[in-house]
């Protein structure tokens, strides 16, 4: 059996939808309900209003009333009808823009998505209280004046993970909208000590109406980047192909639903990518790739990382992720574990 390489993200539509929380017990609607009564004491039980009380009163009973006592047969007891509160219509949902499920009705859930749906399409304000601190916490420039195919202009800021202050609580707002996202599991300790964040700003238009610039920028896209050691080289179609039959029996399955496949021996790889994301109305603009070049070209100082060379790697990409890998990369993009120790 082939050894199967830990799945960090991606084929999401295999998984479950992850909700923002869990479903509320007053609001969702559970497969099975649970009865405090077994069934057959229940069936006894009507939810239909009592029936009135029969008033004993002095005057003598109808003549009809009469004939009916005085049958053989006992009176036939009234039939009551189970009634049940149908809880079947499901309460949970999940957004087709952000793709979050959340239990509609409940308002903590509901909260949650539209906060996080607004930063999945539009993406997180970076403003004056955190340019304040750049300084403070080294913040680097990276690249500015960088033009998207849109004619907007946008700039590329890197720092590591321990920055505190504004500047790592907006952080750690980015990196859970990034988990949501990609319903990932959130990135450990050992991964982030190695790492270093690139984003990618944009100027903010004050409102949808106005184009105007206005002083804050706004995050549109992130890269986190990760010291590694080792990587696998993705298996070409020669590879995959009928007469590469032999050949296909050693490679290790990734994603079988975008048909990637790598080679198994590890091969020496400087930098990883464990987490890439672009708000989605800005992708196609070029932010990803600006974005990884910019951390190729500086994760190691002085040192130019080139992934047609196979010196950066992904971790299982999303669909998205690996059309990315495959033009920016030129093909050269590996593959490999997000938890790794370090030679
Ligand atoms: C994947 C993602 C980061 C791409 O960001 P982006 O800024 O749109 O990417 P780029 O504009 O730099 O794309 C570069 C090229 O990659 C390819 N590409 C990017 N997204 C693609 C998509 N959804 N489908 C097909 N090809 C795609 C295209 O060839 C594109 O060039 P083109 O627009 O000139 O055709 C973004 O779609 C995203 O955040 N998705 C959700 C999270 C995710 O899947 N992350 C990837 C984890 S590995």
């Amino acid at each position: 059996m082939t050894p199967r390489v830990k799945r960090t993200y991606g084929s999401r539509a295999a998984r479950p939808p992850i909700p923002s929380s869990p479903p509320s017990d007053l609001y969702s609607s559970p497969p099975t309900l649970k009865r405090k009564r077994p069934l057959a004491d229940s069936a006894t039980v009507s939810n239909a209003p009592p029936a009135k009380k029969q008033h004993h009163t002095a005057k003598p009973p109808a003549k009809s009333q009469l004939k009916t006592r005085k049958g053989k047969e006992p009176p036939k007891q009234k039939k009551f009808t189970q009634l049940h509160f149908s809880l079947d219509t499901t309460v949970l949902r999940t957004c087709p823009l952000c793709d979050l499920s959340y239990t509609k009705g409940a308002p903590d859930d509901e909260s949650l998505h539209k906060k996080h749906c607004v930063r999945v399409q539009r993406g997180l304000e970076w403003g004056k209280d955190e340019e304040r601190e750049v300084g403070k916490v080294g913040v680097e420039e990276i690249a500015t004046g960088l033009k998207l195919k849109s004619g907007v202009k946008g700039r590329i800021i890197c720092f590591r993970p321990d920055v505190g202050g504004k500047i790592g609580a907006k952080l750690t707002t980015l990196l859970e909208t990034i988990r949501l996202a990609l319903s990932s599991p959130p990135l450990s300790r050992a991964v982030l000590k190695h790492s270093k964040f690139y984003l990618f700003l944009l100027p903010s238009t004050s409102n949808s109406t106005n184009t105007a610039p206005s002083a804050r920028e706004t995050i549109v896209g992130c890269v986190i980047a990760q010291r590694i050691s080792t990587a696998m080289a993705v298996a070409s179609d020669a590879d995959l192909s009928p007469s590469g039959a032999r050949t296909h029996m050693s490679l290790i399955s990734v994603d079988t639903s975008t048909n990637l496949y790598v080679r198994p021996a590890p091969l020496p790889t400087p930098l990883g990518i464990p987490r890439l994301f672009v708000s989605s109305s800005h992708r196609r603009l070029g932010i990803a790739s600006h974005l990884l070049s910019a951390a190729a070209s500086t994760f190691i100082l002085g040192c130019p990382l080139d992934p047609a060379k196979g010196e950066v790697a992904f971790t299982q990409p999303t669909g998205a992720g690996k059309a990315v890998l495959e033009v920016w990369g030129k093909g050269g993009v590996r593959i490999y574990e997000e938890e790794q120790r370090l030679g």
